[in-house]
């Protein structure tokens, strides 16, 4: 069967007469001139370089290369590239606040931005078509560092979970730790494996075998294992992508990624909603990738924190005014692995404004305090759901004045567990909940 050639060259513009100089050449143009806005303003490219330098570049990457009018990168990489190119030009620290008076400050000719591997992957292509856009920015990827360790390692690249912590919270990993599980953790400090170990071992995974992959691609790669728990304070290399094969000691049992946790995992001052309750409450919530959830009143965090583990893109605002049970939320989140959960001090609704839209709302407290149903129903757009629990007569009340004029569901839950009674048993019930849940725009 013939290739499929994806871009077919004769459909691509070619830059018009008089352009920039330094001239591009036809195939980069070609590359780069898909859209020809991304003539009007000098384009942006992101090179994907790899350890083995200057001589693993694509065609495509050392033509880009050569034709800027200037190249953009950390002092490691643009060692790789020093030579080769005409002007090299290191990121200033920190980087971000200046990336954008950076780019602009060279009006004439092509900038070339260095970045390791794939630039999107957790890299500086994603903060720059994010800015720029996909018109003004192009991407020349390299392999990944995730790509090589899968390869070196024989693991599956589609089974395999990639976490980074270069720059970003560590306790990610934890919502991916399952037994068998194989993940791959991007770090960047000297005592990043370290910390990597401590965690696992922390979280009962100490059996887990560590392999830190260092400079991969390059002339001094290399490849040391360890179990997890035996890693102690060893600092690692500089460039290295840590591969953890998960597993859990012998009687421990491995956390459920459902909601409804055990109150157990949880630490707490006795202010939470309980395992049932709260599994009802997460479905009547509803969540969804990449949405994010108000948690009024949090208590212990434990609706913000369970929302958070359902899936990496969805945030939380857990609003709490005691100082206490901030930090019982902020502890949670950190064990359970919600690093997207933001611990907001104060009470609703006058906190709310300054807040991000939610797409859902809890309120597990507060409901008799004036406006604090009022300002979570009126900051829903269109779809957004808001679930309210109550256990007390008064704010029974409440809900049950709001089902009347808003309409939705009320429900009663009651939960009762087996308890001891002498030798025998009896079933003792739990205060029964009423929880009211609505959504915003849905007929009644
Ligand atoms: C900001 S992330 C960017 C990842 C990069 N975009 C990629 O595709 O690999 C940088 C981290 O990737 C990992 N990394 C990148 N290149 C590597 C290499 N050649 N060998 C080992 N790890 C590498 C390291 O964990 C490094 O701190």
């Amino acid at each position: 069967m013939p290739t499929r050639r994806l871009l077919p060259t004769r459909q691509l513009r070619r830059v018009p007469r008089g352009a920039p100089d330094p001239p591009l050449s036809g195939r980069l143009v070609d590359v780069l001139a898909a859209d020809q806005t991304a003539l009007v303003r000098p384009p942006i490219v992101v090179v994907g370089i790899g350890a083995d330098g200057w001589g693993g570049l694509h065609p495509a990457s050392v033509e880009a290369l050569e034709s800027a009018a200037v190249v953009l990168g950390s002092q490691r990489q643009l060692d790789l590239v020093r030579g080769h190119v005409r002007v090299c030009r290191p990121w200033p620290s920190p980087m971000l606040p200046a990336v954008t008076g950076l780019l602009d400050s060279y009006p004439d000719g092509l900038v070339a931005v260095l970045a390791s591997g794939d630039p999107m992957l957790y890299g500086i292509g994603v903060t720059l078509v994010g800015r720029f856009g996909t018109k003004r920015v192009r991407v020349l990827p390299h392999v990944s560092s995730a790509s090589l360790a899968c390869a070196r390692l024989g693991w599956a690249s589609a089974d395999t979970a990639v976490v980074s912590a270069v720059d970003r919270p560590l306790n990610q990993l934890v919502r991916e730790l399952a037994p068998g599980r194989r993940v791959l953790v991007l770090v960047s400090e000297a005592d990043a494996v370290a910390r990597v170990a401590a965690l696992l071992t922390a979280q009962g995974y100490g059996p887990s075998e560590l392999t830190v992959l260092a400079e991969l691609g390059g002339p001094k790669e290399s490849m040391a294992s360890e179990v997890a728990s035996r890693w102690g304070q060893r600092p690692n290399p500089r460039l290295a992508i840590v591969a953890v094969c998960s597993q859990l000691e012998a009687g421990a049992a491995a956390r459920s990624i459902a909601p409804g946790l055990p109150d157990e995992e949880f630490r707490t001052d006795g202010v939470m909603t309980k395992r049932e309750i709260r599994a009802l409450t997460l479905a009547a919530l509803g969540p969804v990738p990449g949405e994010l959830l108000w948690d009024i009143g949090a208590g212990s965090g434990t609706i913000a924190v369970e929302w958070s583990r359902l899936h990496v893109s969805c945030s939380a605002v857990a609003v709490e005014p005691r100082a206490d049970r901030r930090a019982l939320i902020a502890a949670n989140a950190d064990a359970l692995g919600a690093p997207r959960v933001q611990v907001v001090a104060g009470s609703a609704p006058d906190v709310l404004a300054g807040l991000e839209p939610p797409d859902a709302v809890f309120v597990g407290g507060g409901l008799t305090s004036p406006g604090v149903l009022e300002g979570c129903l009126e900051s829903l757009r269109n779809g957004a759901r808001l679930v309210a629990n109550s256990v007390t007569l008064e704010s029974e009340a409440v809900l049950t004045s709001w089902h009347a004029r808003l309409g939705g569901r009320l429900s009663r839950i009651a939960v009762s567990h087996a308890e001891p009674v002498g030798s025998l048993h009896a079933f003792r019930s739990a205060l029964p909940v009423t929880q009211w849940s609505f959504t915003k725009g849905a007929s009644p």
